[in-house]
Protein backbone atom coordinates (compact mmCIF):
# COMPACT_ATOMS: atom_id res chain seq x y z
CA UNK A 1 0.00 0.00 0.00
CA UNK A 2 1.17 3.54 -0.60
CA UNK A 3 2.59 5.08 1.81
CA UNK A 4 2.76 9.20 2.97
CA UNK A 5 4.08 11.40 5.12
CA UNK A 6 2.69 15.17 6.25
CA UNK A 7 5.39 16.63 8.35
CA UNK A 8 3.05 19.76 9.72
CA UNK A 9 5.63 22.75 10.37
CA UNK A 10 2.87 25.56 9.44
CA UNK A 11 2.89 27.54 13.25
CA UNK A 12 4.22 30.47 14.87
CA UNK A 13 5.69 28.55 17.17
CA UNK A 14 5.10 31.93 19.62
CA UNK A 15 5.65 29.78 22.51
CA UNK A 16 9.54 29.00 22.16
CA UNK A 17 10.48 33.10 22.35
CA UNK A 18 12.78 32.68 19.45
CA UNK A 19 13.27 35.40 16.29
CA UNK A 20 14.03 31.65 14.68
CA UNK A 21 10.86 29.06 13.94
CA UNK A 22 11.42 26.59 16.14
CA UNK A 23 10.98 24.03 13.22
CA UNK A 24 14.60 25.67 11.95
CA UNK A 25 16.66 25.86 15.63
CA UNK A 26 19.47 23.73 15.49
CA UNK A 27 19.85 20.35 17.24
CA UNK A 28 23.17 19.06 17.30
CA UNK A 29 24.34 21.81 14.81
CA UNK A 30 20.86 20.64 12.23
CA UNK A 31 17.73 22.45 11.84
CA UNK A 32 15.26 20.38 14.05
CA UNK A 33 12.50 19.80 10.91
CA UNK A 34 15.65 17.68 9.34
CA UNK A 35 15.79 15.44 12.17
CA UNK A 36 12.68 15.23 11.63
CA UNK A 37 12.32 14.47 8.42
CA UNK A 38 15.11 11.82 8.11
CA UNK A 39 13.48 10.01 11.21
CA UNK A 40 10.48 8.97 9.27
CA UNK A 41 12.98 8.86 5.62
CA UNK A 42 14.96 5.97 8.12
CA UNK A 43 11.85 4.14 8.47
CA UNK A 44 10.90 2.87 5.21
CA UNK A 45 13.62 4.68 2.46
CA UNK A 46 11.93 5.43 -0.74
CA UNK A 47 8.84 3.97 -0.21
CA UNK A 48 7.52 6.98 1.70
CA UNK A 49 6.34 10.07 -0.17
CA UNK A 50 7.03 13.10 2.13
CA UNK A 51 5.12 15.85 2.09
CA UNK A 52 6.40 19.15 4.06
CA UNK A 53 3.95 22.12 5.45
CA UNK A 54 5.54 25.54 5.90
CA UNK A 55 4.49 29.31 6.17
CA UNK A 56 4.98 29.96 2.49
CA UNK A 57 6.87 33.16 3.93
CA UNK A 58 9.58 30.23 5.00
CA UNK A 59 9.46 28.25 2.00
CA UNK A 60 12.89 29.82 0.28
CA UNK A 61 14.65 30.01 3.71
CA UNK A 62 13.69 25.92 4.28
CA UNK A 63 14.92 25.67 0.03
CA UNK A 64 18.35 27.69 1.54
CA UNK A 65 18.85 25.53 4.67
CA UNK A 66 18.51 22.88 2.42
CA UNK A 67 21.34 23.52 -0.15
CA UNK A 68 23.54 24.85 3.53
CA UNK A 69 23.29 21.49 5.09
CA UNK A 70 23.33 19.22 1.34
CA UNK A 71 19.94 17.48 2.48
CA UNK A 72 18.78 15.39 -0.41
CA UNK A 73 15.82 13.57 0.99
CA UNK A 74 12.87 14.16 -1.43
CA UNK A 75 10.21 16.19 -0.21
CA UNK A 76 7.40 17.70 -1.93
CA UNK A 77 6.47 21.84 0.19
CA UNK A 78 3.45 22.95 0.78
CA UNK A 79 2.08 26.30 2.73
CA UNK A 80 0.43 26.21 5.70
CA UNK A 81 -2.59 27.44 6.46
CA UNK A 82 -3.96 29.83 9.98
CA UNK A 83 -4.86 26.54 12.24
CA UNK A 84 -2.90 23.30 12.18
CA UNK A 85 -5.87 21.48 10.71
CA UNK A 86 -5.73 24.04 7.70
CA UNK A 87 -1.85 23.28 7.41
CA UNK A 88 -2.74 19.10 7.44
CA UNK A 89 -5.89 19.97 4.91
CA UNK A 90 -3.66 21.36 2.40
CA UNK A 91 -0.85 18.95 3.13
CA UNK A 92 -3.77 16.21 2.09
CA UNK A 93 -4.85 17.92 -1.09
CA UNK A 94 -0.87 17.27 -2.04
CA UNK A 95 -1.02 13.58 -2.13
CA UNK A 96 -3.44 10.41 -3.93
CA UNK A 97 -6.15 9.33 -3.44
CA UNK A 98 -5.68 5.88 -1.39
CA UNK A 99 -2.79 4.35 1.14
CA UNK A 100 -1.69 5.23 4.44
CA UNK A 101 -0.65 8.79 5.76
CA UNK A 102 0.82 9.66 8.76
CA UNK A 103 0.29 13.00 10.15
CA UNK A 104 3.34 14.43 12.17
CA UNK A 105 4.41 17.52 14.00
CA UNK A 106 7.57 18.80 12.37
CA UNK A 107 8.84 19.64 15.75
CA UNK A 108 8.76 15.97 17.34
CA UNK A 109 12.02 14.98 16.15
CA UNK A 110 12.89 12.45 18.47
CA UNK A 111 10.15 9.99 17.12
CA UNK A 112 12.01 6.45 16.59
CA UNK A 113 11.66 3.62 13.73
CA UNK A 114 9.69 1.02 15.73
CA UNK A 115 6.82 3.72 17.01
CA UNK A 116 6.55 4.79 13.03
CA UNK A 117 5.99 1.24 11.87
CA UNK A 118 3.75 0.00 14.40
CA UNK A 119 1.72 2.97 14.02
CA UNK A 120 1.57 2.34 10.00
CA UNK A 121 0.85 -1.18 10.43
CA UNK A 122 -2.30 -0.16 12.79
CA UNK A 123 -3.26 2.12 10.16
CA UNK A 124 -3.40 -0.87 7.73
CA UNK A 125 -5.22 -3.02 10.25
CA UNK A 126 -7.61 -1.44 12.58
CA UNK A 127 -8.07 1.81 10.13
CA UNK A 128 -5.63 4.39 12.47
CA UNK A 129 -3.02 4.28 14.72
CA UNK A 130 -2.39 7.35 17.05
CA UNK A 131 0.29 7.13 19.23
CA UNK A 132 -0.29 8.00 22.93
CA UNK A 133 1.59 7.86 26.50
CA UNK A 134 0.19 7.37 30.27
CA UNK A 135 0.28 10.73 31.94
CA UNK A 136 3.40 10.25 34.69
CA UNK A 137 1.81 12.78 36.78
CA UNK A 138 -1.17 13.13 38.64
CA UNK A 139 -3.65 16.01 36.70
CA UNK A 140 -6.46 18.14 37.83
CA UNK A 141 -9.39 19.15 35.94
CA UNK A 142 -9.71 22.87 35.58
CA UNK A 143 -12.98 24.24 36.90
CA UNK A 144 -12.69 27.95 36.82
CA UNK A 145 -9.49 29.34 34.73
CA UNK A 146 -10.20 32.92 36.54
CA UNK A 147 -10.32 31.49 40.05
CA UNK A 148 -8.05 28.25 39.34
CA UNK A 149 -10.92 25.97 41.24
CA UNK A 150 -9.51 22.67 40.50
CA UNK A 151 -10.69 19.18 40.51
CA UNK A 152 -8.17 15.68 40.81
CA UNK A 153 -8.76 13.11 38.36
CA UNK A 154 -7.97 9.56 38.25
CA UNK A 155 -5.23 9.56 35.84
CA UNK A 156 -5.93 6.09 34.95
CA UNK A 157 -8.55 7.30 33.21
CA UNK A 158 -6.32 9.42 30.52
CA UNK A 159 -3.80 9.49 27.95
CA UNK A 160 -1.13 12.24 26.67
CA UNK A 161 -1.68 12.21 22.70
CA UNK A 162 1.29 12.62 20.34
CA UNK A 163 2.12 12.10 16.67
CA UNK A 164 2.39 10.73 14.18
CA UNK A 165 -1.41 9.89 13.88
CA UNK A 166 -1.42 7.22 11.00
CA UNK A 167 -4.80 6.92 8.93
CA UNK A 168 -5.79 5.40 5.45
CA UNK A 169 -6.16 8.54 3.07
CA UNK A 170 -9.53 8.37 1.70
CA UNK A 171 -10.73 8.19 5.56
CA UNK A 172 -8.91 11.15 6.80
CA UNK A 173 -9.60 12.97 3.58
CA UNK A 174 -13.30 12.47 4.06
CA UNK A 175 -13.17 13.57 7.81
CA UNK A 176 -11.65 16.66 7.52
CA UNK A 177 -13.90 17.67 4.36
CA UNK A 178 -16.72 16.48 7.41
CA UNK A 179 -14.95 18.93 9.95
CA UNK A 180 -14.59 22.05 8.59
CA UNK A 181 -16.88 24.28 10.97
CA UNK A 182 -14.82 22.65 14.00
CA UNK A 183 -11.45 23.70 15.46
CA UNK A 184 -9.59 20.57 16.57
CA UNK A 185 -6.16 20.28 17.78
CA UNK A 186 -4.87 16.71 16.45
CA UNK A 187 -6.26 14.94 13.64
CA UNK A 188 -7.56 11.72 15.73
CA UNK A 189 -10.61 14.19 16.64
CA UNK A 190 -11.08 15.35 13.43
CA UNK A 191 -11.50 11.25 12.43
CA UNK A 192 -13.10 10.10 15.84
CA UNK A 193 -15.61 13.28 14.87
CA UNK A 194 -17.19 10.81 11.79
CA UNK A 195 -17.89 8.37 14.64
CA UNK A 196 -14.99 5.80 14.10
CA UNK A 197 -12.98 4.68 17.13
CA UNK A 198 -9.41 5.22 17.11
CA UNK A 199 -7.08 2.78 17.92
CA UNK A 200 -4.41 3.22 20.40
CA UNK A 201 -0.43 2.50 19.76
CA UNK A 202 1.78 3.48 23.30
CA UNK A 203 4.66 5.49 22.16
CA UNK A 204 7.81 6.77 24.21
CA UNK A 205 8.26 9.34 26.24
CA UNK A 206 10.99 10.54 24.24
CA UNK A 207 9.09 11.81 21.28
CA UNK A 208 8.95 15.39 22.81
CA UNK A 209 7.04 18.11 21.11
CA UNK A 210 9.63 20.97 20.75
CA UNK A 211 7.35 24.11 22.39
CA UNK A 212 9.19 26.41 25.24
CA UNK A 213 12.50 27.31 24.97
CA UNK A 214 13.96 24.23 27.90
CA UNK A 215 12.44 21.69 25.09
CA UNK A 216 15.82 22.13 23.00
CA UNK A 217 17.86 20.81 25.98
CA UNK A 218 16.02 18.26 26.71
CA UNK A 219 16.07 17.12 22.91
CA UNK A 220 20.33 17.66 22.48
CA UNK A 221 20.56 15.68 25.92
CA UNK A 222 18.29 12.94 24.42
CA UNK A 223 20.18 13.14 20.95
CA UNK A 224 23.57 12.93 22.98
CA UNK A 225 22.65 9.73 25.33
O1 LIG B 1 0.45 24.62 17.92
P1 LIG B 1 0.85 23.21 18.15
O2 LIG B 1 1.98 23.11 19.14
O3 LIG B 1 -0.23 22.24 18.42
O4 LIG B 1 1.52 22.78 16.77
C1 LIG B 1 1.84 21.44 16.48
C2 LIG B 1 2.42 21.37 15.09
O5 LIG B 1 1.49 21.89 14.16
C3 LIG B 1 3.71 22.21 14.94
O6 LIG B 1 4.66 21.43 14.21
C4 LIG B 1 3.24 23.41 14.17
O7 LIG B 1 4.23 23.98 13.32
C5 LIG B 1 2.09 22.84 13.32
N1 LIG B 1 1.15 23.88 12.93
C6 LIG B 1 0.90 24.08 11.58
N2 LIG B 1 0.06 25.11 11.18
C7 LIG B 1 -0.54 25.91 12.07
C8 LIG B 1 -0.30 25.70 13.46
C9 LIG B 1 0.53 24.67 13.86
O8 LIG B 1 1.44 23.36 10.73
N3 LIG B 1 -1.30 26.89 11.63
Amino acid sequence: MKKYVIIVAGGSGSRMRSDVPKQFLKLKGKPVLMHTIERFYKAFDNDLEIVVVLPQAQHNYWKSLCVEFEFNISHKIVSGGVTRMNSVENGLMAIGEDGIVAIHDGVRPMINEKVIKEAFSSAEVYGSGVVCVYPKDSLRVIKNHESLLTQSVNRAEYLIVQTPQVFRVEQIKSAFKSASNYEFTDDASVYENTGKAINIVIGDYDNIKITTPEDMLLAEALLNG
